[in-house]
């Protein structure tokens, strides 16, 4: 049922010794195939059982040595997302150093091109390649499950994003184990919104509709991975969070409808939204699919992906 995503070689000869020159990392954004929110536990969270999947659309993150711990940054979201203490790069960079017992010193850069508060989870996907890069500047030497373990601590679907390829997340999104999928890579469109939306919003007004769980157990899409059949993959995709985020912005139905007016094979919300992923037979029917919608001029961007791809990796 499990594939490693990295073989023991790979683990076992990562250096141990602190990086001189720059180290880069990059790492994809997530979809969720199949999202079945459960009820609200006392700590506030919802338990979950969801299907990750890591896509080919990524940020980067540079680390070099400095005498203090320093982010900056270009791409999607300059300008407007906060560099200080709250940001989860520097969050993420200040646990590491805790746990290691190294100083938190770090030049830390970021290129990002995945967009912000859409639902990729872009903000959980740069703190896991700061953990990674700051790993290897720092010659901490953690293994995958130990970032895995401090990743939970910052974020739900941060251990995935350490991981990547295709993975069932259980408690709150922080137990991850991967998913054989055979290797078969599926093509995807994306329809990124004009402005994001809050996660913590978008799960309070699940819990204020009293929205219907319909994802239920992900075994048909469990099955239809290892099928390779997109058609057969379109009927399992589900997300429980979808009515919550169509509840807050009611003109995600009408690019929903664009998308599949477009030929898609299925479209969903993709976590928390407000992106709208689709399902595509293949990289042509990818670029076809991204063109019309691109047309309908329904949404902010447009752009395929294809997924699984791995998790945070050095460059
Ligand atoms: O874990 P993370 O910081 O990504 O979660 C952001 C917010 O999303 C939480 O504060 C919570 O409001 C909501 N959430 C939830 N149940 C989950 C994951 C997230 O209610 N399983």
């Amino acid at each position: 049922m499990t594939e490693p995503l990295f073989s023991e070689d790979e683990e076992f000869d990562r250096p141990r010794l602190a990086a001189h020159g720059p180290v880069r990392v990059r790492v994809p954004a997530k979809i969720n195939l199949h999202l079945h929110v459960g009820p609200s536990r006392p700590d506030g969270f919802h338990e979950l059982t969801t299907v990750y999947h890591a896509i080919g659309l990524y940020d980067e993150i540079t680390a070099r040595r400095g005498d203090t711990l320093t982010l900056t940054m270009e791409g999607e979201g300059a300008g407007e997302l906060s560099l200080d203490e709250d940001n989860l790069v520097i969050r993420a960079a200040r646990v590491l150093a805790a746990e290691t017992g190294h100083e938190p010193h770090a030049r830390l850069h970021l290129k990002k091109q995945i967009p912000i508060a859409a639902g990729l989870a872009g903000g959980s996907a740069d703190a896991a390649a700061a953990l990674v890069a700051c790993d290897q500047l720092w010659g901490t030497g953690m293994s995958r499950d130990d970032l895995a373990a401090i990743a939970a601590t910052l974020g739900s679907d941060i251990p995935f994003l350490v991981l990547g390829g295709t993975a069932l997340g259980t408690g709150r999104g922080e137990l991850v184990s991967p998913i054989l999928t055979g290797g078969h890579a599926w093509h995807w469109v994306l329809a990124v919104a004009e402005e994001g939306l809050s996660t913590p919003t978008v799960y309070k007004t699940f819990d204020e509709i009293g929205a219907q769980t319909n994802a239920g157990p992900p075994d048909g899409l469990l099955a239809a991975l290892r099928q390779r059949d997109p058609e057969v993959l379109a009927a399992e995709l589900a997300n429980d969070l979808q009515a919550a985020a169509l509840h807050l912005r009611p003109e995600l139905q009408g690019v929903l409808d664009a998308g599949l007016d477009a030929g898609a094979l299925a479209g969903l919300v993709s976590g928390s939204g407000p992106t709208c992923v689709f399902l595509a037979e293949d990289a042509r029917h990818a670029a076809l699919v991204a063109a019309e919608l691109e047309a309908r001029d329904c949404c902010r961007a447009v752009r395929t992906a294809v997924g699984p791809v791995p998790g945070a990796r050095v460059l």
